[in-house]
């Protein structure tokens, strides 16, 4: 089933907020589907572009009951693009259903179907790409992979990028252990991931975050893979908070940091990382756990909910048509490699 789908007139998706529960939620109108973006009932970037583009075609669809409106289907466009800043998938799909929009709500709906589809195959396709990657950087044996966040199918629409990677490395046998830093603070690495390798029967371990650095020093980890919300120009990558100091261990430790995304991630409008909006969401979240406050009442919290891995620590990153290894050249021009998309079995639930 997928996370996020057009179902007779609405969106219907995966309530992410309820993980590991499984409740699905049904969005009928532009103000459902901004609250649904910004408390994470839709959540990782892939899916907010789904969402983002389906958005719009609800939009449209609600606006001809009233008599069609394209300047109204506009505004309610812009509101949802701006529902979150730091994913780039949310705005640019917004952007890439909007031609269709004076050709009325059937238009746009096709649009956002398509854009839909085009995310289900990038992520198959870069998912094999990035398990023969890994396999020619670690070597073909069963590998212990560190994760954060969750980059998976419930982050996009049926497949994910990170857990993509896995998943066709799964259907090989070549994952000994996958490590899921938990992912403070909405702990999207057990809520979320965790059960998405349960599905999948790809062995786990859960760690809290201020781990992760260490066990890579200790030679524990074989390779970092995570997916991205943003790729700036220069190729810094914007991803959950707490996904640099992993960057750090694995450069310092020596062993890869991959990136697995669809090309859409990569934003030639933003040159560096430092350009990017970063989120910092309720710090409620930071300071209550279960509904408990953890600090004194007159202690403040800061919660930036993405960090900037700086280029230099990107081994590679890989695409649904290319891989680009940021970190072998100087000053972060990148060098790109041809690749050919394996054929690998793919097992598993989607
Ligand atoms: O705040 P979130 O849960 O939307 O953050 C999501 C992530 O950081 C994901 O790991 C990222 O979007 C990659 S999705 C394939």
């Amino acid at each position: 089933m997928r996370t996020i789908e057009w179902v007779d007139g609405h969106v219907d998706a995966v309530d992410q907020t309820a993980l590991p529960q499984q409740r699905r939620v049904a969005l009928h109108t532009v103000s459902e589907v901004v609250d649904a973006i910004r408390r994470l009932v839709v959540r990782g970037a892939p899916a907010l572009g789904a969402l983002g583009a389906l958005g719009v075609a609800l939009a449209a669809a609600r606006s001809a009951e009233r008599g069609y409106d394209p300047q109204t289907v506009r505004a309610d466009a812009r509101r949802i693009a701006g529902a979150r800043p730091t994913a780039v998938h949310l705005s640019w799909a917004v952007q890439q259903v909007l031609p269709a929009v004076p050709q009325g709500p059937a238009a746009v709906l096709e649009a956002a179907q398509a854009l839909v589809e085009a995310d289900v195959r990038a992520c198959a396709t870069l998912s094999r790409l990035g398990a023969a990657l890994l396999r020619s950087y670690v070597g073909d044996r069963p590998m212990v992979l560190h994760t954060h966040c969750n980059a998976g199918a419930l982050a996009c629409v049926e497949w994910g990028t990170a857990l993509g990677v896995v998943r066709a490395l799964h259907a090989d046998s070549l994952i000994q252990m996958v490590v899921i830093g938990e992912t403070r603070p909405l702990l999207q690495g057990s809520r979320i991931t965790a059960v998405e390798l349960t599905r999948l029967g790809v062995p786990h371990q859960v760690v809290v975050d201020a781990a992760g650095p260490g066990l890579i020093a200790s030679g524990q980890v074989d390779a970092v893979i995570v997916g991205a919300d943003r790729i700036a120009a220069n190729y810094d990558v914007v991803h959950k908070v707490g996904t640099y100091p992993l960057a750090l261990a694995a450069a310092r430790t020596g062993i890869p940091f991959v990136v697995a995304a669809p090309t859409a991630t990569l934003d030639p409008d933003t040159p560096t990382g430092a350009a990017v909006t970063i989120e910092y969401r309720d710090p409620d979240e930071v300071l209550l756990v279960g509904g408990w406050r953890m600090a004194p009442a007159e202690s403040a919290a800061l919660n930036p909910a993405f960090d900037v891995t700086p280029a230099d620590l990107v081994t590679a990153i890989v695409t649904e048509s290319r891989v680009i290894e940021p970190s072998r050249v100087a000053e972060s021009t990148g060098v790109e490699r041809a690749v050919t998309v394996p054929a690998m079995r793919m097992v598993g639930a989607s």
